[in-house]
């Protein structure tokens, strides 16, 4: 039981004496098992606090209801044993042992060291393709991977049943057979959506970066995955030409690849754009030979043609834009170009590798490589 301040009912100098002696051996008693900082402080508020230590409480429960003819000596006592008290204090306080040190602990040893990781060789990417893009005055648009019809086909001038929707199979999220067909949820199949969800908001001229996730219905193999990596790119002003397409890209190509590549551009369809082309680079692994080394080594990467397919692009079909018409975007007084890039594809030819899963393994022998 912790030491309490008892009540006075004798206030004779013996009984005085006894109820000091008392006080005086649990001070003692207390001051020998101080430990850590907090219990010191404990103990130097349970006897001197100001407001309710035992100094304090002496004086309001011995001093205080002493009889009159006894309150001079009773005084004297009291004083003496508060002095007495606040050196016993001090003194514990100072010769209590210092924090105790677990010596099982060897402080000289390295600490645990966590490792922090590395960005991923993809987003790595993605970043360095926005770099390119940030220069020329592009800025940065996201929007939701899990998307509409109407963004994703619809609006993209992809009509419901048209045959181009089943080069982009993808997965349609279940039980929305009561919805009308435009408003139904899919995993969206490109970053192409986006580039209306953005012209909704902005009004032209525009030049936005669009990175993100997409998926398709494709089995995973050394070359395809359901869910992989794009980004989109769009620019909408006056007097937008094919040879702003060109010239853009073809100067982000050598700033990605080094400025030795060349660009080639070969016609191709997407909905949404007219003309279309898909974008070539001269293959930097043989120099665009098609064999590597002296020993006329097949390359794989450009499939012995000398070219690797990175994108594609077109100028902006007339009809999208009749969707965004309201917003600013006449078809007869803005042009623009589009273009999207599988990041992951650039980034296997950047970092030389050749498959593709080993970017969604979560390896982190792999993935240590790239800190
Ligand atoms: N969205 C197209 C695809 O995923 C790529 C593309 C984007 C083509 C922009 C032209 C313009 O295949």
């Amino acid at each position: 039981m912790a030491y309490t301040v008892p009540k006075l009912k004798d206030f004779s100098p013996e009984a005085l004496d006894k109820a000091a002696a008392a006080l005086l051996s649990a001070l003692e008693k207390e001051s020998s098992s101080l430990g850590d900082d907090g219990q010191r402080k404990a103990f130097r508020d349970r006897w001197l606090a100001r407001k309710d230590g035992i100094l304090t409480q002496i004086n309001d429960l011995w001093l205080k209801p002493a009889p009159k003819d006894a309150k001079r000596e009773v005084g004297q006592r009291v004083n003496n044993l508060k002095a007495k008290i606040e050196q016993k204090v001090e003194a514990a306080l100072k010769s209590a042992p210092a924090e105790k040190i677990d010596s099982s602990i060897d402080i000289s040893l390295p600490g645990i060291q966590r490792p922090i990781g590395a960005e991923h060789p993809i987003i790595r990417t993605m970043n360095e393709i926005i770099s390119v893009f940030r220069n020329l005055g592009y800025s940065v648009a996201e929007g939701p991977v899990i998307e509409t019809d109407y963004y994703n086909f619809e609006s993209l001038n992809f009509p419901p049943n048209h045959p181009a929707r089943d080069t982009q199979d993808t997965l349609f999220l279940a039980n929305q057979e009561s919805k009308p067909a435009r408003e139904r949820l899919l995993l969206r199949t490109h970053t192409s959506p986006v580039q209306i969800r953005t012209m909704e908001k902005l009004k032209p001229p525009l030049r936005i970066l669009i990175p993100g996730k997409v998926h398709r219905n494709d089995p995973p193999d050394a070359s395809h995955s359901p869910m992989f990596h794009q980004v989109e790119g769009l620019a909408v002003d006056t007097n937008i030409t094919f040879g702003d397409l060109k010239g853009t890209l073809d100067h982000a190509t050598k700033a990605l690849f080094g400025s030795d590549v060349k660009t080639s551009f070969r016609p191709s369809f997407f909905p949404f754009t007219e003309p279309s082309a898909e974008m070539f680079v001269s293959c930097f692994i043989c120099g665009g030979s098609g064999k590597r080394g002296n020993d006329d080594v097949p390359c794989r990467p450009c499939k012995q043609t000398g070219w690797i397919e990175i994108l594609g692009c077109g100028m902006v079909d007339p009809n999208v834009f009749e969707f965004v018409k309201h917003n600013g975007y006449d078809p007869e007084k803005v042009s623009g170009f589009a273009f999207g890039m599988g990041a992951d594809r650039i980034a296997m030819l950047k970092y030389g590798l050749d498959d593709l899963q080993l970017f969604f393994q979560g390896d982190v022998r792999f993935l240590e490589q790239f800190g």
